[in-house]
């Protein structure tokens, strides 16, 4: 079917049908999540903790970003592919921005991208939609503040929180993505925001929700915050696979007769 757009994406506010998004950051990984019929595909920097084994995501840098959304936009045939901006690519200058944002689209492939912030970003975000690069934003927990919140905790400064969300669409943002923030509040910002809201650990009441794909599936045990809901064990099915295939090298049933060329 035809390819997600961004003001699609945008007019599902309000929609009894919610919107669903699912991170990816390889081909194999946003072919699959693409077929499930997800409406778009964040290539999230979380890709520094579930890809790269990082304690957070600040280490990632945009040439990993600009890689890994050119995997997953080889993979995707629907779904509107978002990419992230990673910490310090965008706060220094609105020009900074734009300049790393167009690396994304233009080398990456993606159709958009992310940034974390509110009134703070306000200026980069309005500096990228000038130049057509539309923007989602992200509120609450913003992974890329932990140092300044000191962990990764609930976020609950309701009008500070409130003002940032005002901040992203007042700077012409197509969506927002809240995490982690009490499930009234994010009701409160969903109300507020004539786009659409995208919640993460932010109850039912946003426009739509996503979840990282490594959570949604069972095969990441770093940490596992409460928002997360397992759909699969895959990591269980792994290990078990695994298992089996060592089993039958050791005893000599694998390779079997099928698998051998005469
Ligand atoms: O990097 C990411 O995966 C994200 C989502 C959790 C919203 O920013
Ligand atoms: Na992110």
């Amino acid at each position: 079917s035809r390819p997600v757009t961004v003001p699609e994406f945008r007019a599902a506010k309000g929609r009894a049908e919610k919107l669903t998004v699912v991170t990816a950051y390889d081909c194999t990984a946003a072919k699959l999540v693409d077929a499930a019929g997800v409406d778009a595909i964040l290539v999230g920097d979380s890709l520094g903790t579930v890809v790269q084994g990082h304690p957070n995501t600040l280490p990632v840098t945009l040439a990993q970003m600009v890689y890994h959304t050119s995997l997953v936009v080889r993979g995707t045939a629907r779904a509107l592919v978002v990419a992230d901006l990673p910490f310090l690519t965008y706060q220094v200058s609105p020009r900074q921005a734009v300049k790393n944002a167009g690396k994304l689209l233009k080398q990456g492939g993606a159709a958009a991208v992310k940034m974390e912030g509110g009134e703070r970003t306000a200026e980069a975000i309005a500096a990228c939609v000038r130049a057509d690069v539309p923007v989602m934003g992200h509120v609450g927990l913003t992974p890329q503040s932990v140092n300044r919140f000191g962990g990764f905790k609930v976020q609950r400064d309701a009008e500070h929180i409130l003002a940032d969300a005002r901040a992203i669409e007042q700077a012409g943002a197509f969506a927002l993505v809240i995490e982690c923030v009490p499930s009234d509040l994010a009701a409160r910002i969903t109300a507020a925001v004539s786009i659409p809201t995208i919640g993460i650990g932010a109850g039912p009441h946003c426009d739509g929700q996503v979840l990282v794909y490594h959570d949604l599936l069972g095969l990441f045990d770093g940490f596992r915050p409460k928002f997360v809901k397992r759909y699969a064990e895959l990591g269980e099915a792994t290990r078990a696979a695994v298992r089996a295939y060592c089993a039958e090298v050791r005893k000599g049933t694998f390779p079997g007769p099928e698998h051998e060329f005469k």
